[in-house]
């Protein structure tokens, strides 16, 4: 067994499906060459040693008694998570001296909590000797996102962190009861997809998200659906004069927005020209300010701000949302335009 290791996993950009992953939903999402680089050795003496680069702050625990960390340093409870994930898969170590790097940037809605994840089941695995396959790393992470970071995000992060080929393609993801590969699709010829911060604070463990999925689940039992994912149009309309108004909302939020991706996912699979890729971008930012309320000011003003830029063909906000990133989707010939006139840094 090899004494030192590295490994590393990048993001993704949810280009369209917000919240829909949970609910048994369609996403599309679109890789990032920005990754999360963990590196390190085995060390003997019972301890767990990790640095983040990017954050400039180390901590130290004993392999033995560690627990979730609080405040400062709840960064490294996806590293801790993940670690304890693998000792009860039996991939144990006495002591980790671990390096954490990379240039995924943290908190911006490209899931750096996931990738951090995932490079972390890489690493350990190849410190072990062992291979895990894709879908198994995606369950080791999302279990240590829940369990142990006690972030009640989806599989989405996870799954997308731990299989997205690199490249240009985009990929349809669905999360419903068919359990379907990863679909890769051509992304849109001549079109680019950006990436911004909006400046707005974002913190999945803040409770926000953790709501919106209580409500989703009310809202399935309400429909008397076992995930939103499964609600027709036509059972929505029938059941909607008795639902509870925010139930019905959420609902909405989620059912149209499947219904976006999949128009999506066709265009882009019959190379059908993708003239309203743009509008389903703008229609998706609308549903999640309006229905899901899961928007922030700052967002809704870059959202607005973007798209009157010439060459903008859509912008929503992307991730969990609550502050956050922004994605818009624009004519190459635009990049630089529209990353100057943006008024906010530009991540991708
Ligand atoms: C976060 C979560 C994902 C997904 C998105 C919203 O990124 O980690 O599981 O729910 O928000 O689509």
């Amino acid at each position: 067994m090899p004494s030192r290791a590295a490994a590393a996993a990048s993001g993704r950009i949810e280009v369209l499906g917000n919240h829909t992953d949970y609910n048994g939903g369609l996403v599309l999402v679109a890789p990032t060459p920005l990754r999360v680089e963990v590196a390190g050795e085995r060390s003997d003496d019972g301890r767990i040693r990790l640095h983040s680069e990017r954050l400039g702050r180390s901590v130290e625990v004993e392999r033995e008694t560690f627990d979730p960390l609080t405040g400062e340093d709840t960064w490294a409870n996806y590293f801790l998570g993940a670690v304890e994930a693998m000792e009860q898969l039996g991939v144990v170590f006495s002591g980790l001296d671990v390096r954490i790097s990379g240039d995924l940037p943290l908190g911006a809605g490209l899931a750096s909590s996931a990738a951090l994840g995932v490079a972390t089941v890489r690493f350990l695995a190849a410190l072990h000797g062992v291979e895990i396959a894709p879908r198994d790393v995606a369950t080791i992470v999302q279990a240590a996102e829940n369990d142990f970071a006690g972030v009640p995000c989806g599989p989405l992060d996870p799954l997308s962190c731990a299989s997205l080929p690199d490249g240009a393609s985009w990929a349809f993801l669905d999360f419903g009861p068919r359990e379907t590969e990863i679909e890769l699709l051509p992304a849109p010829a001549g079109l680019r997809l950006l990436v911004f911060d909006s400046g707005a604070r974002h913190d999945l463990a803040a409770g926000d998200y953790a709501r919106r999925r209580s409500e989703c689940e009310a809202a399935a039992a309400a429909f008397g659906v076992a995930k939103l994912g499964a609600l027709t149009l036509g059972a929505f309309e029938q059941k909607v004069t008795e639902i509870d108004p925010l139930l019905a909302r959420r609902a909405w939020h989620i059912v149209t927005e499947n219904a976006r991706v999949g128009f999506v996912r066709g265009v882009l699979r019959n190379a059908i020209p993708p003239a309203m890729l743009g509008e389903y971008l703008g229609l998706s930012h609308l549903s999640s300010l309006d229905y899901f309320e899961n928007s922030s000011p700052e967002q809704d003003h870059l959202v607005e701000h973007l798209m009157l830029l010439p060459g903008v063909l859509g912008a929503r906000l992307t991730g969990g949302g609550f502050g956050g990133a922004v994605l818009a989707l624009v004519e190459e010939a635009v990049v630089d335009s529209v990353t100057e006139k943006a008024e906010v840094p530009r991540i991708v």
